[in-house]
């Protein structure tokens, strides 16, 4: 396994045990020891923009690290789940949502059905997170729980890099990834972002292809 690339505030990576970013103890221990550098402490602008458009989404936020996003919805009233399988992420992003610590729980992307049908599936830092090998399982994935028309959404690190994390995608794997089940309908630059990540954000909406069912009629 390639070392990690994130590098810290100073430029510097600090030496870890753990080598596979698709172990959940390769995360573990960079939340334990405090080495977040992808960590936003906040919500960026896109995603207020987004989520502000869309009033009703119920939100699902895979990987949330500190849930900054889900935090912010709780606080508004929002339906939303935010999921990571490292357990000093979900203690860090935990103790930070107080009264809504609810919303976060520990659990595998891969195998985890949330409470709700999600609207919207939030992507940030998650899958430019991911061993490269394990990109056609998230598109599957993310293709199972989002129901035709429903939205996945959020920042995507574009560009290759020869290691990683953050492990970025060619635009045009991404878009062979995803378009077998998504249609990109929005694609922004994206500004404020952080070093690791600068000039290499895009905020992309794919949606997800099929006819949506009709609403119930309950009359
Ligand atoms: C680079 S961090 C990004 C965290 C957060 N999205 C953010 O923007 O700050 C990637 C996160 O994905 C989590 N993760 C990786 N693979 C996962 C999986 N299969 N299921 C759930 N969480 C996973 C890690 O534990 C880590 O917290």
């Amino acid at each position: 396994m390639s070392e990690p690339t994130f590098p810290g505030q100073s430029g510097e990576v600090p030496e870890f045990e753990t080598r596979d970013p698709g172990a959940r103890e390769f995360w573990d221990e960079r939340f334990e020891r405090g080495f977040t550098p992808w960590d936003q402490a906040g919500v960026q602008p896109a995603f207020e923009a987004f989520a502000v458009a869309h009033p009703a989404a119920a939100v699902l936020i895979p990987g949330c690290g500190n849930a900054w996003e889900a935090r912010w919805l709780a606080e508004r009233g929002r339906a939303v789940r935010a999921i990571d399988f490292a357990p000093s992420a979900v203690a860090s992003a935990r103790a930070a949502l107080g009264n809504f610590a609810d919303v976060v729980e520990e659990a595998d992307f891969y195998t985890y059905t949330p409470p709700f049908a999600p609207d919207w599936i939030f992507e940030r830092a998650f899958l430019c997170a991911l061993p490269k090998a394990h990109r056609p399982r998230y598109a599957q994935r993310m293709a199972a729980l989002l129901a035709p028309g429903a939205l996945l959404a959020g920042f995507f690190f574009i560009g290759d890099t020869p290691k990683g994390p953050p492990f970025g995608i060619a635009r045009g794997e991404l878009d062979a990834l995803l378009m077998p089940y998504f249609t990109l309908l929005d694609d922004q630059p994206v500004e404020g972002s952080l070093p690791v990540f600068v000039g290499r954000e895009r905020w992309l909406t794919w949606q997800r292809n099929g006819t949506p069912a009709a609403p119930h009629n309950a009359g």
